[in-house]
């Protein structure tokens, strides 16, 4: 019967929990005070939102197909552990309830090398991105946050990064590795450095995450001078300020060996699709995101035309828009 289950099945198999656990989170958060979406427009937008997603779903599979990616069933240890979490998350969310009560927006410096911009409690995450016990829930909030499709998100990694197959690939800001797992499995013969701000994220990583393929290390990505021949990065520049969003495309662009390629995930853009771009604007009403309004009003591909960048390319899914680009 397992082997009926394919890669369109899976998609939609792996967001029924994660809908259900935001429909509980968003309950439990309105009955608190504070709502996680405006119920009407979400009713208003309901049916076409559906719809979309419906798509975007079978786009994604059919891609996995074609480059030979099949999902999977998640393993018994994979389900504790998921329960694990869901409880750590709800046991946290009174903190976070509390941070919003109190509008409390900064972390306190918890590492004198952190920019000041870094300590801050991004989304209301209690620690923001500074401490073990955030980067162990970090995983599943985001899947609750987009009810389960944050993986086909970042897969939209897959069709830029094939052609590196025994390349050196760099990707900053990799967080706790969720997307430098899909980029290890899908090119097993690559040599890739990982890295990020966070030195709790980072050893998360390193614990949770070890691949023959991958390398983990510490490191501001507005100042990195490695280079590679494809340099990526996957939900960072909405989450700084816009100079240092100029520094980190800038270094990108720089980093990129001869022929090389970089690639950006990030949050869609206003205009990017048009029946969402006022879901957008509430993105920041909801959750703690300075520097979302600044990153959604700007398009990016304007600022790496700005730098200089060639063959700017952008393709979309669901959220989310992928802008690649070379020297
Ligand atoms: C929304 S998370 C995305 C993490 C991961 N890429 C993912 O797909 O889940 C943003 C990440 O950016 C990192 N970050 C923020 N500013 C950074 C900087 N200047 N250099 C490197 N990492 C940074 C944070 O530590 C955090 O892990």
């Amino acid at each position: 019967m397992i082997r009926y289950i394919n890669n369109l099945n899976l998609n939609f198999l792996n967001l029924m929990p994660y809908v259900l656990e935001y429909n509980a989170l968003n309950f439990y958060s309105t009955v608190k005070g504070h709502p996680l979406r405006d119920q009407k427009k979400h009713r208003r937008l309901k049916k076409r939102m559906l719809s979309y997603i419906e798509d975007e779903l079978k786009e994604d599979a059919e891609m996995a197909d074609s480059l030979g990616v099949s999902y999977r069933l998640p393993k018994l240890k994979e389900v504790i552990s998921h329960f694990q979490s869901l409880f750590k998350i709800f046991q946290n969310y009174g903190q976070v309830l509390d941070l919003r009560d109190q509008n409390n927006l900064k972390t306190g410096s918890r590492r004198e090398d952190y920019p000041k911009y870094f300590n801050r409690n991004f989304h209301f995450q209690v620690n923001g991105y500074t401490s073990e016990s955030s980067a162990e829930i970090y995983d599943h909030q985001v899947e609750i946050l987009f009810a389960g499709m944050a993986a086909p998100m970042r897969r939209l990694l897959l069709n830029e990064i094939a052609p590196f197959k025994k390349g050196k690939i760099l990707e900053l800001a990799c967080g706790t590795g969720s997307a430098t797992e899909i980029v290890a499995k899908f090119l097993p013969d690559a040599f890739i450095t990982a890295t990020d701000m966070s030195y709790e994220y980072i050893d998360y990583a390193k614990k949770n995450r070890p691949f023959h393929n991958v390398t983990y290390k510490q490191l501001d990505a507005t100042s990195q001078t490695e280079r590679a021949d494809c340099v990526y990065h996957v939900f960072l520049t909405h989450e700084v300020p816009s100079q240092q969003r100029r520094e980190i495309l800038r270094h990108q662009l720089a980093s990129l060996k001869p022929g090389g390629r970089g690639v950006i995930i990030d949050s869609l853009q206003v205009g990017d699709v048009d029946f969402l771009s006022e879901v957008l604007y509430d993105f920041p009403k909801y959750f703690h995101e300075p520097f979302y309004k600044h990153y959604i009003e700007n398009p990016i591909e304007d600022i790496l035309d700005e730098l200089g960048a060639k063959r700017i390319k952008t393709t979309y899914r669901l959220f989310s828009k992928c802008v690649s680009f070379g020297r």
